[in-house]
């Protein structure tokens, strides 16, 4: 559509002189025009020139107003797409499924590159990698259990041949027992505090440095709704999430001076494998309390996740986002 008269073949080192647009060189635009429409660095150039076409129309030279009017079409449609995440690289750990997997395919829809952490689901896992490719982003699967060290320090070698470092690191991976605390043996209690929280600091540790060399980052660790509320059924997981917080602020504070910005989000009941064990009387009963009436779906998180790993949210951190449908007010 945007190949007819006035347009020249897309030559991103002609004319402008754009920066940093060299890997385009290799792009074919064609035949899938929305492949490429996808592409932000193609977007951003795209609607430059589809706006000098409009404004300048000497120096394109369109051909009649049916060209104009193409042409403010195709301007109008480009600016319609939000790219927030140009040219970043997103590591979303524990992201084979539930809430990790709608962030990385969020973030792949927002112009990212995305690691696939998980743990054992590698069929799952190279799902979510195919998906963020279809959408015309680079992905890559790394198993690694993120509570063990060595495990995190591979799979940070492994992203580095790949990428030159992490731009964004969500801390998503976890995990729960549904246990009385009297009940909670301390193997079960350490596997919780070690996903949950170790998890958490050893990934932040490991990702953080080209983050600095680069004074730009993102951290940002899913918590949850029972850190301010309490649970009578998972102490372990309910200090591991309260943990996080803190946590989450130490290093907003240390983070801060590299221009490194550490959030945290607090999703109430989210439709996910972890809540799948409920009965349909015990989803009643919990929907009750929850004033927009329905559960979360893993879009409700990824948003927010997108948001603030985005320049918008620039000036915010060390804060907790709480996406919970009003359960809780705090
Ligand atoms: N769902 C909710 O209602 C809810 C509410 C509040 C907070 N959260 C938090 O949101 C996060 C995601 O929850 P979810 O509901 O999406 O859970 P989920 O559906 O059970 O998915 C858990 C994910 O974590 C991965 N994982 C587990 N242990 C890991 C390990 N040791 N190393 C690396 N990855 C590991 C799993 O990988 P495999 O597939 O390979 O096992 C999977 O990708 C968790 O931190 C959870 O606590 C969830």
């Amino acid at each position: 559509m945007v190949r007819g008269e006035g347009f020249e073949p897309f030559r991103p080192e002609s004319r402008f002189g754009f920066p940093n647009l060299e890997p385009l060189r290799d792009r074919s635009l064609s035949p899938a025009p929305l492949t490429w429409l996808g592409d932000p660095r193609v977007t951003a150039v795209m609607m430059i020139r589809a706006d000098l076409m409009i404004t300048k129309q000497g120096a394109f030279h369109p051909q009649s107003q049916r060209d104009i009017t193409e042409q403010k079409r195709i301007s109008s449609q480009i600016r319609c797409r939000s790219v927030l995440l140009t040219g970043k690289v997103a590591l979303v750990t524990g992201a084979s499924r539930g809430i990790g997997k709608g962030i990385a395919l969020e973030m792949a829809r927002e112009g990212a590159d995305v690691v696939v952490n998980y743990a054992r689901s590698d069929k799952k896992a190279d799902d979510v990698t195919r998906d963020i490719q279809a959408l015309g982003r680079r992905a890559l699967s790394v198993k690694a259990d993120v509570s063990n060290p060595r495990q995190v320090e591979a799979m940070r070698k492994r992203i580095l041949r790949e990428f030159d470092g992490v731009d964004i690191l969500i801390n998503n991976a976890g995990v729960h027992h549904h246990l009385k605390s009297w009940e909670i043996e301390s193997a079960e209690w350490r596997q919780v505090i070690g996903v949950n929280l170790d998890g958490v600091f050893l990934c932040s540790k490991a990702f953080n440095k080209e983050m600095r060399a680069r004074r730009w980052g993102r951290i940002i660790n899913i918590s949850s709704i029972v850190a301010f509320t309490g649970t009578d059924h998972e102490a372990h997981y309910g200090a591991s999430k309260a943990a996080v917080l803190g946590l989450t602020k130490s290093l907003a504070l240390e983070l801060a001076g590299y221009n490194i910005t550490v959030n945290a989000i607090a999703p109430g009941w989210i439709e996910t494998d972890m809540t799948s064990g409920i009965t349909p009387d015990e989803k009643k009963k919990a929907l009750e309390l929850v004033p927009l009436h329905r559960m979360g779906q893993p879009e409700d998180i990824a948003h927010v996740a997108v948001f603030l790993a985005s320049e918008k949210a620039s000036f915010i951190t060390g804060q907790t986002i709480h996406v919970n449908g009003g359960e809780a007010m705090l």
